[in-house]
C-alpha cells in the first residue's frame, strides 16, 4: 500500500517529510527513505524496518535541502532490502515515489534497458524515474513529461516525481491510488492522505483519476491526462492534528478498543434525525425503492457486511449479498437482482472495495459509501455517504471502526425495514432505544482485560484455534478467527457450528482451544449442542457469551460473559471480548501489536 509524501519551498524539508511520514505508517513498514535536493544533487536515506530505523539514520546523518520526497513502503514487487526502498533515482537527476502497481513494468523496463538504463531496484516503481529520466532528457517540460509517462504506465499509482534541473517542484499524478495535494504559505505538499499533512496545511486537493499536477511553492497546475490544464476544488479538510497520541495506552489498538463507547456513540448520533429519530442518509422515499442490496467489502468490513445480511433480511425482508470485493468485479455478477450497492470500508481506499464499488455503479446500481474516513475516495464518488464516526484508527486491526460499522448497519436495517413498512414505526423506536444502550453495555466489556487475560495466556501456547459461532454469531466468529491470526500469527478459523459435522470437525483433537459465540437468541439450544459435539473430542471450549445465557454450556472450560443485550444486537456486544482475547494473546505473544507483520491498514493495491 504504501505511503508517499512530498514537500516544496520549505526552509528544510527533511523534519516535515519525517513527520508526514509518521502519519503515514499504518499503510507500509517495511522500509522507508526520504531524498532532499541540495544545490544541484539529491541526496537520500533509506532504511529497512519500521520508520524509526529511517529517523535514527537521518538523526546521525541528516538531510538538507527546501523539498524532497518520502516513502514508508508495504513490498509488492522486490522483497524487503534497501536496495528495493524508495524513494528510487535514476541518473542522478530524476526521483520518484510510488504507490500502486505498474502492471506493465517488465516490458518498460526491458525497453528502457535496451536503451541503456541501468535499474538498481527489484521493483516495478523504478521504471518510473526512468520514464521521467528518459522524457527529460529528450527537452519535455515536467508537464509534458507527465503527459508521456501516464501514457506509457498501466495499472494503480499515486507518484511524485523530481528533476534536479527544476529545484522547487514536483510532478504528480494519480489513478486509483488515493493522493492529496496541500497547499501551504509559499510552500507546496503531496501526501497519500489528508492526515499525512494535517500538521503543515488544511487547504487540500484531491486529484481525480488520471489526473496530473505540477506543484510548486506558488500553487499548483493540475491537468488531465492529455496536458489540458482542468480546475479541481480546493477543500478545507477537518483532519485531526491528535492522532498519532496513543493517549497513555501500551498501544493504539488497546486504546483504540477503550474508545469504542464514544465511537459507537458518535456513529449513532450521525444515524439520528433533528427529532431524534433513526435515519439515514439515504432519503426515505429511496429507501423504500431499494429491493435488493449487494453488499462489497473486505477483510474485517466483509464480517461486517455479512452481519448486516443477517439484520436486513431479518427486519426488511430486502434480499442482499455479500461479496468480498476482490472477487465480485472480476467473476461478472448478475447485478439486475439490486438496486444499491454498499461499500463498507474503514479507510474508504482499499482498492477492492472501491473498484468493486465502481463496477456496481456502472452497472446503473446506487451506490452507498460506509466509510470512517472523511474524504476518502469511496467517500467522494460513492453516490451517498454513510458515516461511521469512529475517528482515526492506527492499530492495524480493526476495532472501534467494525463496531461503529455494526452500529451505523443496524441502524440502516430498522430505517429500512421502517420505510419498507416491514417493521412499525414502534418497533424502529425500539431498536433505537436498545442500540442507545450499547456505548454503556460497550463500556462494562471493557471491564473484562483482567478476565480474559489468563484465558490469553493459555491460548499463547496453541498452535491452533476454532471459532464457532451460529446465525448471526457466523461473522463474529470469522472476525474474532481474523484478529487472533493477524495479531498473535496462531492459526485460527471461523465455522458456523452447525457445519463442523460436515468436515472441519475432524480438525479436532485433546486440548484445541475452541471459542465459542453463544447468545441467548432462537438458535442457543442448538448452537449449545454443537459445543457438545466439540468438547466430547476434547475441544477446550472458551464461551464468550451474554450472562444469561452462560448456564446452558455447562461444560465450558472457561466463561467470559458480557452483559445480556438485545438478541438483535448481540453480535456487536460479543465482538468486544474477542477483540480483548486477541489483543492480550498477541501482547502476551510479543508480537507488533499495532503493526502485525506483512500487513498495513489501508490497502491499496489489489
Ligand atoms: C482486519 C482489518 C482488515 C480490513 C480490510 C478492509 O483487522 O482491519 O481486514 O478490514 O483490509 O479495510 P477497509 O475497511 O479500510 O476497507
Amino acid at each position: 500500500m504504501c505511503g508517499i509524501v512530498g514537500a516544496v519551498g520549505l526552509e528544510d524539508c527533511s523534519e516535515t517529510l519525517l513527520d508526514s511520514l509518521k502519519r503515514l505508517e499504518y499503510r507500509g513498514y517495511d522500509s522507508s527513505g526520504v531524498v532532499t535536493q541540495d544545490g544541484d544533487s539529491f541526496q537520500m536515506r533509506r532504511a529497512v524496518g519500521k520508520l524509526k530505523n529511517l529517523s535514527q539514520l537521518m538523526h546521525e546523518s541528516p538531510l538538507n535541502g527546501r523539498s524532497g520526497l518520502g516513502h514508508t513502503r508495504w513490498a509488492t514487487h522486490g522483497g524487503v532490502s534497501e536496495r528495493n526502498a524508495h524513494p528510487h533515482i535514476a541518473g542522478d537527476k530524476v526521483v520518484i515515489v510510488h504507490n500502486g502497481i505498474i502492471e506493465n513494468h517488465s516490458v518498460l523496463r526491458a525497453e528502457l534497458e535496451a536503451e541503456g538504463h541501468k535499474f538498481a531496484s527489484e521493483t516495478d516503481s523504478e521504471v518510473l524515474a526512468h520514464l521521467f529520466l528518459a522524457a527529460f532528457n529528450e527537452g519535455l517540460s515536467p508537464r509534458d513529461a507527465g503527459v508521456r509517462v501516464l501514457s506509457m504506465i498501466e495499472g494503480t499509482f499515486a507518484l511524485a516525481a523530481m528533476h534536479i534541473d527544476h529545484p522547487d517542484m514536483m510532478i504528480v499524478a494519480r489513478n486509483a491510488s488515493p493522493l492529496a495535494i496541500g497547499i501551504g504559505d509559499g510552500s507546496g505538499f503531496v501526501g497519500s492522505d489528508a492526515v499525512a499533512l494535517a500538521h503543515l496545511t488544511r487547504n487540500v486537493i484531491y486529484l481525480k483519476d488520471n489526473d496530473l499536477a505540477i506543484v510548486r511553492p506558488d500553487g499548483v497546475e493540475v491537468f488531465d491526462i492529455e496536458g489540458t490544464p482542468v480546475n479541481r476544488e480546493v477543500v478545507i479538510v477537518a483532519a485531526s492534528q491528535g492522532m498519532v497520541d496513543k493517549g497513555g495506552y501500551r498501544h493504539f489498538m488497546e486504546k483504540e478498543i477503550h474508545e469504542q463507547p464514544d465511537a459507537i456513540a458518535h456513529t449513532l448520533a450521525a444515524m439520528t434525525d433533528s427529532q431524534g429519530l433513526l435515519a439515514t442518509p439515504i432519503p426515505r422515499d429511496e429507501l423504500a425503492a431499494i429491493d435488493g442490496i449487494v453488499m462489497l467489502a473486505a477483510g474485517t468490513s466483509h464480517y461486517a457486511a455479512m452481519v448486516a445480511r443477517y439484520w436486513i433480511e431479518n427486519l426488511a425482508r430486502v434480499p442482499v449479498t455479500c461479496e468480498i470485493a476482490s472477487e465480485y468485479r472480476y467473476r461478472n455478477p448478475v447485478t439486475s437482482a439490486y438496486s444499491c450497492a454498499v461499500a463498507i470500508s474503514q479507510s474508504g481506499e482499499s482498492l477492492d472495495t472501491l473498484m468493486a464499488m465502481r463496477h456496481a455503479g456502472e452497472a446503473g446500481l446506487r451506490t452507498v459509501g460506509l466509510v470512517n474516513v472523511a474524504g476518502s475516495t469511496i467517500a467522494r464518488e460513492a453516490d451517498l455517504v454513510m458515516p461511521t464516526r469512529a475517528g482515526p484508527e492506527i492499530g492495524v486491526a480493526s476495532t472501534k471502526a467494525f463496531t461503529a460499522q455494526l452500529t451505523a448497519l443496524i441502524c440502516f436495517a430498522a430505517a429500512l425495514a421502517e420505510a419498507k413498512g416491514e417493521i412499525t414505526p414502534e418497533r424502529r423506536d425500539e431498536i433505537h432505544r436498545q442500540i442507545q444502550k450499547l456505548p454503556s453495555l460497550v463500556g462494562k466489556s471493557l471491564g473484562l482485560f483482567d478476565e480474559i487475560r489468563p484465558v490469553a495466556h493459555e491460548l499463547t501456547s496453541a498452535r491452533s484455534a476454532l471459532y464457532l459461532g451460529r446465525d448471526v454469531l457466523f461473522p463474529v466468529a470469522m472476525e474474532g478467527a481474523l484478529k487472533l491470526k493477524e495479531l498473535s500469527y496462531i492459526h485460527a478459523e471461523g465455522f458456523a457450528s452447525g457445519e463442523m459435522k460436515h468436515g472441519p470437525i475432524a480438525l479436532i483433537e485433546e486440548g484445541l482451544p475452541v471459542v465459542a459465540l453463544l447468545a441467548a437468541d432462537e438458535v442457543m439450544g442448538k448452537a449449545a449442542s454443537n459445543l457438545q459435539e466439540a468438547s466430547a473430542r476434547g475441544a477446550r471450549i472458551i464461551l464468550v457469551t451474554e450472562e444469561r445465557a452462560a448456564g446452558t454450556v455447562d461444560f465450558a472450560d472457561s466463561v467470559i460473559k458480557v452483559p445480556d443485550v438485545d438478541p438483535l444486537l448481540a453480535p456487536l456486544l460479543l465482538s468486544v471480548p474477542m477483540q480483548i482475547l486477541a489483543y492480550l494473546t498477541a501482547y502476551e505473544k510479543g508480537t507488533d501489536v499495532d503493526q502485525p507483520r506483512n500487513l498495513a491498514k489501508s490497502v491499496t493495491v489489489e
